[in-house]
């Protein structure tokens, strides 16, 4: 099974990201052919400073690596680092209706939030498709904010596989229930946008503030709560096996706890568990040329696949003359 996903290094890092996609990308390297990118042309729609998109480039690689991407078992590369990926987009811009485009939320939501509506921005799905279909992905792990980017890419695959025949696989997007919408400090989805985020890689004192911020009800101490309408529960249950979030569950139903002590032992167990993490971050961007070396490894290996589908394509499309 080919699986694939790519991530904006557009700043730090949350909770979401790590539990909505990166920590099952890292547990898919063993179970099957997992391609892995940083997506720093999707990034490029919404930052316009190159010395941050570059410096968030070499980031984005150090925090996958340090969570455990390992590029001998995957193709972990970075998305500029191969051109047929835009000239895929080309090829299936012309299959692209603009209605399809007009359609997507993600889109629309940018727009409504007051950012100008231009060509990459309303191009982006065209080029995740290429990304998807370039690879011939089947499985591609997203949050749900991302599903419907999968379903576009589908529809393109659809049109262009009718016009030439079965050239792209139809990807799927896999969406873990479980984690789908991870909240935020106040309970809405969380999102570097909305400022209610549980970073990743911080030091002590940050991260103790963060946790410390996350909203709760006014109910007192003794008596019962319910964790089903609290976030500082929805953001703890995701650290916990069955067994412990129905202890935790205990503890709420059963009263005689506050929110002040859960928060200290969440904040205790997310940083016990990123500590590790942290370092190893830290080492990896000590070395540039290091983290560099292995991005162009995989660039090679992602080059390989690439190469064979755009000799179809061009093909196909007429551009082999
Ligand atoms: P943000 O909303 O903070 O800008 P991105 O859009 O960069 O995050 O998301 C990167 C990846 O992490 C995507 O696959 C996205 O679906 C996933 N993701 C982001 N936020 C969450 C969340 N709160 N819950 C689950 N997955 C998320
Ligand atoms: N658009 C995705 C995001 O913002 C990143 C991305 C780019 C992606 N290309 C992709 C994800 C292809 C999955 C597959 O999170």
């Amino acid at each position: 099974m080919r699986v694939l996903s790519g991530i904006q290094p557009s700043g730090s890092l949350h909770l979401g990201n790590y539990f909505g996609m990166m920590k099952k990308m890292i547990a898919y390297q063993e179970q099957a052919e997992l391609f892995c990118f940083i997506a720093n042309y999707h990034a490029m729609t919404s930052l316009s400073d190159g010395k941050a998109l570059a410096q968030g480039t070499l980031e984005a690689a150090a925090n996958f690596l340090a969570l455990g991407m390992d590029p001998e078992k995957s193709v972990f590369w970075v998305q500029s680092d191969l051109p047929e990926v835009q000239e895929l987009t080309w090829a299936l811009s012309n299959f692209t209706p603009m209605g399809l485009l007009e359609r997507c939320h993600s889109y629309k939501d940018k727009v409504a939030k007051g950012i100008a509506p231009n060509h990459g921005l309303f191009a982006y799905p065209v080029l995740m498709a290429a990304d998807i279909l370039m690879f011939q992905s089947e499985v591609v792990p997203v949050g749900k904010d991302q599903k419907q980017h999968v379903e576009v890419t589908r529809d393109i695959a659809i049109k262009f596989n009718n016009e030439y025949g079965e050239v792209f696989t139809l990807p799927a997007p896999e969406i873990d229930e479980e984690v789908a919408v991870v909240p935020g400090l106040d309970g809405q989805k969380m999102s570097k946008s909305y400022g209610n985020t549980i970073d990743l890689f911080l030091e002590e004192k940050a991260l103790r503030k963060q946790i410390m911020r996350i909203v709760t009800d006014s109910t007192p101490v003794e008596e019962p709560k319910d964790p089903d309408k609290c976030n500082l529960f929805q953001i703890y249950r995701l650290f916990l096996d069955k067994a412990e979030q129905e202890a935790l569950r205990r503890r709420y139903l059963d009263g005689g706890m506050g929110y002040g002590e859960v928060k200290q032992e969440l904040f205790e167990i997310i940083r016990d568990f990123f500590t590790p993490f942290t370092e190893k971050r830290r080492e990896l961007l000590a070395d540039k040329d290091g983290i560099r070396r292995i991005l162009a490894q995989g660039a090679e290996k992602a080059r390989y696949v690439a190469r064979k589908t755009m000799g179809k394509v061009r093909k196909k499309v007429g551009l082999i003359y």
